[in-house]
């Protein structure tokens, strides 16, 4: 089946986060007419990682066919559901997964949460590699522990991991667990086995533990390849938590359903008993059938999406190179998100936000979230209808342009 990534499904008054808030006062709240009578146009909104496209559709019919039975009781995985995590797994990344190693949660923020709590004790320090994903920061601070920072080198125009500086962080024995975002989100690496394994071996020798995130794991743009930080060796698995879900890949967030992977067996009750002691014991029916129905059969719509988004890494790319050429884009290697360097406009965060906000109209989420190492930078969700992306860069542009007017 051929799908139409063109097409424009308009999201607005659904409940949707992306399209029905906006930034304002600080804050990001319920949209309203107040914003249309302040301003001219409506605002687009590239924030959230959120795609504006239709699920493949085996995961409408399979959502659709618990909807129409019209009885919404509890529900639970059932072994199918371990076997189509296993099956693409398998067939995606070459990762043989012990089905008894997974362990549900209703979400990756919510497990890192469980993580961090299962794993450390108040006053803890938990290493993350800034710019990064900010709810990172929310578990650390929620748990009452603390960030170790092992900011990413940005170098020519690329994001490296800093070794050396990683290795004075990990020999602080109050540090013991660290957070790895791969692919990385916002800088979009997808990182090599060999910087893995440089990572893993310098956590494995001081004792700190890996929580891997490849919730971005599927989504991969041209000739790169993703390693699964469990395939790095035995040793590697043993001592990490692999964050999945689908979630991302098919857009499935709002159904609640992940997995992570936990072989060590004192490891996984530690996790579980967390998990179960907030009151989670079961998913929801509708992320269950999505879950196996996506897995099992949404590999050709994958294909198709990953197609277009490359389509629109490449003409957002081409955009600024031609149009706004002093402004750096950054190679996407994965994800759907485009870190973008707007610091040669010597302004600051504010102004950043309100040069996006007030006179592109439109709604980006800004580099500083992401850790101080972001500021002057804007991450810009490309999984959008192509002409959605393109009225966004022109926006963009004419109040780029408009500064020096
Ligand atoms: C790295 C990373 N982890 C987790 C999430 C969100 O996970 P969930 O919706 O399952 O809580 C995102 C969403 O953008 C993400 O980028």
């Amino acid at each position: 089946m051929n799908y139409d990534f063109d097409q424009i499904i308009s999201r607005n008054g659904t409940n949707s986060y992306k399209w029905d808030y906006v930034k304002r006062d600080g804050g990001i709240v319920p949209w309203d007419e107040t914003d249309v009578r302040r301003h001219a146009k409506p605002v687009l909104p590239l924030w959230v990682a959120d795609m504006d496209f239709p699920c493949p559709q085996p995961v409408v019919d399979a959502v659709t066919e618990i909807a129409r039975m019209g009885v919404y009781g509890y529900a639970f995985p059932p072994s199918s559901y371990y076997d189509s995590v296993v099956r693409w797994m398998k067939r995606r990344h070459g990762w043989i997964v012990d089905p008894d190693t997974i362990c549900f949660t209703p979400g990756i923020v919510p497990a890192l949460h469980f993580l961090v709590s299962a794993y450390t004790k108040p006053g803890d320090k938990v290493l993350v590699q800034p710019p990064v994903y900010y709810p990172f920061f929310n578990a650390i601070e929620n748990l009452q522990t603390r960030p170790a920072l092992n900011p990413l080198r940005y170098e020519d125009g690329r994001y490296y991991m800093d070794f050396d500086d990683l290795e004075a962080k990990c020999a602080d024995p109050e540090v013991k667990l660290a957070i790895l975002c791969s692919p990385h989100n916002p800088v979009g690496r997808v990182w090599s086995a060999e910087e893995l394994r440089r990572f893993g071996r310098i956590c494995m020798d001081n004792d700190v533990l890996v929580v891997s995130d490849e919730i971005h794991c599927d989504l991969i743009l041209g000739n790169h390849a993703f390693t699964p930080y469990a395939t790095l060796g035995p040793e590697y698995q043993e001592r990490s938590i692999i964050c999945t879900s689908p979630s991302k890949t098919f857009n499935l967030a709002a159904l609640q359903a992940s997995n992570m992977m936990i072989p060590d067996p004192g490891m996984r009750d530690a996790f579980q008993q967390t998990v179960r002691s907030a009151g989670i014991f079961t998913l929801n029916p509708f992320g269950i059938a999505a879950v196996e129905a996506a897995y099992d059969h949404g590999e050709e719509w994958l294909e198709q999406l990953l197609d277009y988004l490359e389509g629109n890494f490449r003409f957002l790319e081409s955009f600024f190179r031609d149009h706004l050429p002093g402004i750096p884009v950054i190679e996407t290697e994965g994800t759907y998100l485009v870190w973008v360097d707007f610091t040669s406009l010597g302004l600051d965060k504010d102004a950043l936000q309100r040069l996006m906000m007030e006179e592109a109209r439109v709604f980006l989420d800004e580099g500083y979230i992401f850790g101080p190492e972001g500021e002057g930078f804007e991450r810009i969700n490309i999984a959008c209808p192509r002409s959605i992306l393109a009225e966004a860069l022109k926006r963009i542009e004419a109040a780029v342009k408009g500064l020096n007017t």
